[in-house]
């Protein structure tokens, strides 16, 4: 088994990472040159790691990325940075989703889990999510202020309306934590099938290093990954 992580500097793409090094399972990571990475990511023989811009790989680099490659975890996010939410790649989650889903069209062997990391700001259209007027409103206006929100909802809507249930060789989930936040360790938490919360005016929390246990858990429980597949798992705190 082997498991292609974009975004693995990222604050949640570490834990991720070293999440699946202790369940002994081989990885990919591509991270920029600038990126912080822990010493022991770096010089782990268990990971196999691509310094470049994701942003930036073609289809060749992507079809190098996926080879060998049973899952992709995607845990990619702006920098909350004027720059990371206003400048270049406006799209950053999407299209490098969206080109990594194409690498695996065209040239995948085999089928392929993929797990996206998005948020509860994204309505799992498929089961007619309930939300209030104010909500939806408020969505609506930040999906056209704020790049990063009209990135993850058209990520999410990609696999969901392009990818569907039934491609040949790609299976998906879209994983939703609500408030995300620091802790070491993994604590209780709670995976329903829609949003338990309005984000807006009642946010819950969930802890980073959850959000990586629930998508490792993804990636080696079979019976879990049949319940959650096609679907946006949504992660609270308990
Ligand atoms: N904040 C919240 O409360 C919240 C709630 C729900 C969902 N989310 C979503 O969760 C996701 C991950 O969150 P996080 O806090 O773990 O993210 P993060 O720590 O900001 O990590 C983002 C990752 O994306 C990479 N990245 C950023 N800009 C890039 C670019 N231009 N080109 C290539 N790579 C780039 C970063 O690489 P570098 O290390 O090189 O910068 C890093 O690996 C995001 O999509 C976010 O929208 C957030």
């Amino acid at each position: 088994m082997k498991v292609l992580i974009l975004g693995a500097s990222g604050a949640t793409g570490k834990q991720v990472v070293s999440l699946l090094i202790k369940k002994g399972i081989n990885l990919k990571i591509v991270t920029r040159k600038s990126a912080a990475i822990p010493e022991d990511m770096r010089n782990n023989i268990m990971v196999e790691h691509i310094i470049g811009n994701i942003a930036e790989f073609d289809m060749m680099k992507n079809e190098a990325l996926i080879n060998a490659c049973d899952s992709v975890v995607c845990c990619l996010g702006h920098n909350i940075t004027f720059k990371g939410i206003f400048g270049k790649p406006r799209l950053l989650v999407y299209q490098s989703l969206k080109n990594i889903c194409e690498a695996i069209t065209h040239f995948s062997s085999q089928k392929i889990k993929i797990i996206l990391m998005n948020s509860v700001a994204c309505t799992y259209k498929d089961i007619n999510e309930k939300r209030s007027l104010s909500e939806r409103i408020i969505l609506s206006v930040l999906a056209v202020l704020l790049p990063p929100q009209k990135d993850n909802v058209m990520a999410a809507n990609y696999l969901s309306r392009t990818i569907g249930k039934s491609h040949e060789k790609i299976e998906w989930t879209a994983v939703r934590p609500d408030a995300l936040i620091d802790n070491d360790d993994v604590s209780p938490y709670e995976v329903f099938e829609t949003i338990k919360r309005n984000p807006i005016f009642n946010p819950g929390k969930t802890s980073r290093i959850n959000v990586g246990h629930f998508m490792t858990e993804l990636i080696t429980d079979n019976e879990l990954w049949e319940k959650w597949k096609y679907k946006m798992p949504v992660v609270y705190n308990k």
